[in-house]
Formats: structure tokens, C-alpha cells, sequence
């Protein structure tokens, strides 16, 4: 990535100017799963909608969920509610979120191809959703699309539900080619939906490979790199320079790769990866995003101030975006994510 030279920095998002490359002296933040289940005022909107699903497709009540957790913290991004699972249900697939135990897919190891005039129709209460969204938040705030990147999209469609992706992962091993053919055409399916995001009022996108850590070392870069690439580059062809953050969790080592091969113009780290070395990858190549663990914003107080005051330090002088290394949890006592958002608004470089 290219450190741009920006034209009007006052009046460009901090959120953007970071993801654009510079080292801002504010460090703008958001968390993954902001919005959800340790916010009150979420649980009695996901009444009202009925299930999870009737709330990912009902414009309204959507786009209050994700203007929810700015109004109460003041992040410097709101991230679309929905799911990265709408896109194989849109695809076609048979997909239930039962109370307390996750998503329910009826595995399948192959998609047909893409009719993308019912794919998109099926999506369009979710880009109503990101227009809703982009009118209500404020000009200084930025909107995140998201999508989930087509290896993790790929292990809840073959194994239907979450876990260990056993299933999953054999099949990837013994049936590569077929892999391939499904990867291939989540790759389309995904790049379109994130460029209608986009068109829609998106600032930027995030692809959440949440399952990368689960790829033998030999496959990382056909089943996480490529994909990747190529949605990059299929976006940055209608909307050159485009921001797009990748979310490779559990890469480890392959960071380097992820960020040297993907074209992000940001990469989220997970707590599992060291920051001040995933920053000196992404030197002059790309800003980075995250390494909160959950954990410390669930014990808040001490731990919370220590542990976020160690990431200020080891994100050093790289433009960074404060975030968690993964979601919020459930139970998170929404009053240490108000101290969270303190203590990163007092801290300058
Ligand atoms: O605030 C936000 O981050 C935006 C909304 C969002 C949700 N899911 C809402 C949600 C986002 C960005 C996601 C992404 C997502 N969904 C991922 C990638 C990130 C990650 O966590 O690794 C994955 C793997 C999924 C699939 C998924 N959705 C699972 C495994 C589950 C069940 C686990 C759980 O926490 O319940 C969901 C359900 C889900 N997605 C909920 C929310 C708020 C909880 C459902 C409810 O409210 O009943």
C-alpha cells in the first residue's frame, strides 16, 4: 500500500485516514461484535425482530442495532449488522440460528452456478440496511460492510454448524479440486455482495477469515491468500484503492504472506499473534488492526488498562485501528467497553 498524500486530511475520517496509511496521533477504534448480546438495548430489539435471521433482513431494526453501540461509546465505526452466513443462505442453502447453539446449515460441498440476480435480490435488505445506516451516522463516523472470506464461509456450508470443522477439513484434504469449485464460486458471490455493499454507502469492508488458523500450512495460500486476493482485486477494479481490511485469525506465521500477497490496505490481528511483529510486516504496506483479547475487556479494571496500554506500545508508530483479536463476549459488562473507549481517547502519540 502506497502512503497516500491526503488532500484534506481535517476533513477525512479518522478511521479512513488510518486505513489510508497514516500514523494518526488519535487512534481510531471499533469492536468486532459490537453490536450483540452484552448490550441490553440489543437483546430487546432481537425480541421484537423474532429470530436472528428476521433481524439480519429487517432494514429498520438492523440499522438500529448497528447504530446502537456508536450512540452508547462513541466508536469511530459502525460495522453492518448481519451475518457472514447470509451469503450461502442467499446462495440457496437451508440455514437456522437455534437459540444457544449456533448456526444450523444443511451441509452441501457444492453450489450450482451463481444466479446472481436472485442472489442479490435475497441480500437487498441488507444494502437498504447499509443505506439507512450511512444516512443516520454522523459524517466523522465510518460504515463497515463485511463478509466472511470464502474458506471459513466454505467449512460452515460443508459441516453445517460450527465446531472443530472435522468434516470440513477432510474434505478439503481428499477432495481439493472440489474445494476449489466451491471456493471459486463463493469468491464471485462475495466480491459482488461487498461491491453492492459498497455502492450502497459502505467505507470500507472487512472479510473475516475466522477460521484460517484451521488450514494445514501447505494450503494456506490456496485457500487463504487467493480467495482473498482476487475479491481484493475484483473490488479494486469497480472502486480503485478501495479499503478492504482482511481477518486471517489464528494465521500465525503466515501473516507476513497474508499481508504481502492479499492487497489489504489493513490486517486484523488476533491475541494470538505477537503486534509488534505483525506490525513490522506490515511496515509501509499496510495499517493493522486489533489484538485486544476478549478476555481482558470481559475482566476489565487493571487488566484491561494493562493489556490496552501494551498494545499502544506495541503498535508503536504503525497506522493502527484499536480493536479486539476477536469478538466481544456475551457476557461483557458493557461498562468496561465505556472504560475501554476512555482510556483509548485519552492516549495520544
Ligand atoms: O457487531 C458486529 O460485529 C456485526 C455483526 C456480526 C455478527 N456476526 C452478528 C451475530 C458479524 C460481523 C458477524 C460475523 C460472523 N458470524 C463471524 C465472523 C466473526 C467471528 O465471530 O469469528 C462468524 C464465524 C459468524 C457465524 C455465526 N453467527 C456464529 C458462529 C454465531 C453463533 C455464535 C454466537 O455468538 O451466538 C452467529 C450468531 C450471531 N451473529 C449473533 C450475532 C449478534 C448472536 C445471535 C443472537 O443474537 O441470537
Amino acid at each position: 500500500m502506497q502512503n497516500k498524500v491526503l488532500i484534506r486530511p481535517e476533513t477525512e475520517k479518522l478511521f479512513t485516514r488510518a486505513l489510508n496509511g497514516e500514523a494518526t496521533r488519535e487512534i481510531p477504534f471499533w469492536l468486532m461484535r459490537q453490536a450483540g448480546r452484552y448490550l441490553p438495548e440489543y437483546r430487546a430489539v432481537r425480541e421484537k425482530a423474532g429470530s436472528f435471521l428476521d433481524l439480519c433482513f429487517n432494514p429498520e431494526l438492523a440499522a438500529e442495532v448497528t447504530l446502537q453501540p456508536v450512540a452508547r461509546f462513541g466508536m469511530d465505526a459502525a460495522i453492518l449488522f448481519s451475518d457472514i452466513l447470509v451469503v450461502p443462505y442467499a446462495l440457496g442453502q437451508k440455514l437456522s440460528f437455534e437459540a444457544g447453539e449456533g448456526p444450523r446449515l444443511a451441509p452441501q460441498t457444492r453450489l450450482d452456478e451463481v444466479d446472481f440476480e436472485s442472489f442479490c435480490a435475497k441480500l437487498a435488505p441488507v444494502f437498504e440496511t447499509v443505506k439507512r445506516v450511512r444516512n443516520e451516522l454522523a459524517g466523522d463516523k465510518a460504515l463497515i460492510g463485511f463478509a466472511g472470506a470464502p474458506w471459513t464461509v466454505a467449512c460452515y456450508m460443508i459441516e453445517g454448524r460450527g465446531g472443530n470443522f472435522e468434516t470440513a477439513r477432510q474434505f478439503a484434504l481428499e477432495n481439493p479440486a472440489a474445494l476449489d469449485a466451491l471456493v471459486a464460486k463463493l469468491t464471485e458471490a462475495t466480491a459482488c455482495y461487498l461491491i453492492k455493499q459498497i455502492a450502497a454507502g459502505a467505507d470500507a469492508v472487512q472479510l473475516f477469515d475466522s477460521w484460517a488458523g484451521l488450514v494445514p500450512a501447505a494450503h494456506f495460500a490456496r485457500r487463504c491468500i487467493a480467495p482473498v486476493r482476487a475479491i481484493v482485486q475484483k473490488i479494486h477494479a469497480v472502486y480503485p484503492g478501495f479499503p478492504v481490511i482482511g481477518f486471517p485469525r489464528g494465521a500465525g506465521l503466515f501473516y507476513r504472506d497474508y499481508i504481502d500477497d492479499t492487497g489489504v490496505a489493513c490486517v486484523g490481528v488476533d491475541q494470538h499473534a505477537p503486534l509488534e511483529k505483525v506490525a513490522a510486516c506490515a511496515a509501509g504496506r499496510a495499517a493493522v488492526q486489533g489484538n485486544l483479547d476478549p478476555l481482558a475487556l470481559l475482566a476489565g479494571g487493571k487488566t484491561l488498562e494493562a493489556e490496552t496500554k501494551r498494545i499502544f506500545d506495541a503498535a508503536g508508530n504503525a497506522p493502527f485501528v484499536f480493536n479486539l483479536g476477536h469478538g466481544v463476549i456475551k457476557e461483557t459488562p458493557p461498562a468496561h467497553v465505556a472504560a475501554l473507549a476512555r482510556l483509548i481517547r485519552e492516549f495520544r502519540r
